[in-house]
């Protein structure tokens, strides 16, 4: 197996602080086994169920647990408990332990994947039949096997209806998910300007999405802001760390995290007054402001991002006359630069939208079909319009446009999807299944499914685990992609629990001094690793 360029020491650190967890899971596994195997005679039972029942305790007040015999050694710090191997503490976590090692192994696999010559690459190719083909064919199977309907009336759905209709979007990023990640796969150019629109739609459901939330449950605490970080980068920081690549090659996370800040911010300073609407109003067209200055305004955008280059910054090594470094930021979060602030928009409205619709849908048949008829005709004539003079622009005369233009697509499809009840009630769950890994799915199709090769590099080349049959090995990595996907979805979310628990602050900086104290010590002892040959020598 060879591998490609030098190992940095962020990858050895890596990899230093992975085989003590894989060793201590290991041994947890063991210490279970053993346990089951010949239960202790009295109280002391660490059976499967008191185990996880013991560590649900555990996990719930992030601390010492109760029902635990040895207080004393239990209020230790949990993290010198790890060092020492303490059998409780190893039993407790055990299923955590697991988390972690499957997570590490996970990147492992994405490196054997991307940075060896273990599997195979192959060329992509596009072709429209192929590419409808297996669409269409998706969407036969969802509508056969996941269609699902909803009681908007129920008055137990009727919160999360009103203010997330979490199955409405979740399917929604579904559908644009699948044509972005075949898009990539297939290298299928000629929707691009497709996708353009799909990525604002993204966007404009970060702006919607966490406008309602911190609206209506006015939750800023820092560990609610320090789960929400998680969720968005965890998984992405890892990728880098282990695979050697700048943030900015998954434009899509640093895209997400920054609107998701702003609409934090926005909402955040100030919030005791959100109950007016003239604060509102005034926060909307501070973001306006914001925006226009940064971006519309010469080299403003410059002197503002410049200090983040460390983080921002990309070349693509493959390009022979590169950009300069911050270009890429400029281009992609310049793209959809104020649809947040027009998803924010909306869902300060969608209240009274919502409290319309139930008053049409009580008034007359005849005067509700004259109306919802009208909106309607009026949506598909607008998308005509659209579609005809803009989305069919050649894509760098399309990019000119879209940052003041995607709104429209986007509330054509809104308000087409929610004409009716019944279709507005109506989802297809595998398309919502989708939509809720979009982020996995996103950041994995660069190294298992596709193959980028080297640090900074765009997935140019699928990879290959079937040479020469591109349908087969299509359908196999397609398998292992959507599985790992999913499961670091799950991996995700079980370890954000862990380490970032909700209301006790005290606890999440205790985490989070530890981490930076074993990530520096990590990265200094790969130092010494990687330097010791030279110094020997
Ligand atoms: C906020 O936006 C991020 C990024 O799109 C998203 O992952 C998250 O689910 C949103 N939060 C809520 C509460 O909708
Ligand atoms: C309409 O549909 C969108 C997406 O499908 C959804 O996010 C939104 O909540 C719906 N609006 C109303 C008023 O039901």
């Amino acid at each position: 197996m060879e591998i490609s360029g030098p190992i940095t020491p962020s990858q050895v650190s890596l990899l230093l602080g992975l085989l003590p967890v894989i060793v201590a899971w290991l041994y947890s596994e063991l210490l279970e086994h053993l346990n089951n195997s010949n239960p202790p005679k009295n109280g002391a039972d660490f059976g499967s169920d008191f185990v996880e029942n013991d560590e649900k305790i555990h996990l719930l007040k992030g601390g010492p647990s109760l029902a635990s015999p040895s207080q004393v050694r239990k209020s230790s710090p949990s993290f010198l408990r790890f060092l020492s191997m303490d059998k409780e503490f190893l039993l407790e976590n055990r299923s955590t332990l697991r988390s972690l090692s499957e997570f590490g192994a996970v990147t492992v696999f994405f490196y054997i994947c991307d940075r060896t010559n273990l599997f195979g690459e192959s060329t992509k190719h596009y072709d429209r039949d192929l590419f409808l083909f297996l669409y269409f064919l998706l969407i036969i199977v969802a509508a056969i096997t996941s269609l699902k309907k909803h009681q908007e009336n129920s008055p137990v759905l009727e919160k999360s209806v009103r203010y997330l209709n979490r199955d409405q979007t979740e399917e929604w990023k579904g559908w644009m998910q699948v044509l972005f990640v075949m898009y990539h796969y297939f290298a299928a150019k000629e929707i691009y300007n497709a996708i353009r629109v799909f990525i604002a739609a993204y966007v404009w459901m970060t702006g919607f999405g966490n406008f309602s939330y911190y609206y209506v449950r006015k939750d800023f605490s820092f560990a609610r802001f320090a789960q929400m970080m998680w969720r968005l980068n965890f998984f992405v920081a890892f990728c880098c760390i282990a695979l050697d690549n700048h943030y900015m090659l998954y434009y899509i996370c640093p895209m997400h995290t920054f609107f998701t800040l702003l609409v934090y911010c926005a909402l955040g300073l100030f919030n005791k007054y959100n109950k007016h609407g003239s604060v509102i109003a005034v926060k909307i067209v501070a973001c306006f402001a914001v925006i226009v200055i940064v971006w519309e305004v010469p080299s403003v955008f410059d002197f503002v991002w410049s200090p983040f280059a460390f983080l921002l910054a990309y070349n693509d090594p493959d390009v022979s006359e590169p950009y300069p470094p911050m270009h890429e930021w400029h281009f992609r979060s310049g793209l959809d630069r104020y649809i947040w602030i027009v998803g924010m928009i909306y869902a300060y409205y969608h209240p009274t939208v919502e409290r319309w619709m139930e008053k049409l849908e009580k008034t007359r048949v005849s005067l509700q079909i004259l109306i919802k008829s009208s909106i309607a005709t009026i949506c598909l004539l607008v998308g005509y319009v659209w579609y005809e003079y803009l989305f069919k622009l050649e894509k760098h005369t399309y990019n000119v446009y879209h940052p003041y233009t995607s709104w429209i697509p986007i509330t054509v499809y809104i308000v087409l999807r929610n004409i009716t009840q019944r279709f507005r009630n109506y989802t297809l769950a595998l398309f919502g299944w989708l939509g809720k890994i979009t982020l996995e799915t996103y950041i994995s199709q660069y190294h298992i499914w596709m193959r980028t090769g080297g640090p900074d590099k765009q997935p140019r080349k699928d990879l290959s685990l079937i040479p020469n049959y591109p349908m087969l090995n299509f359908l196999l990595t397609t398998a292992i992609y959507i599985t790992v996907a999913h499961r670091v979805f799950g991996l995700t979310n079980k370890l954000k629990m862990v380490f970032i628990p909700s209301g006790d602050d005290k606890r999440l900086m205790y985490n989070i001094v530890v981490a930076a104290i074993v990530s520096v010590t990590l990265y200094a002892l790969s130092l010494v690793l990687l330097n010791l040959p030279k110094m020997l020598l």
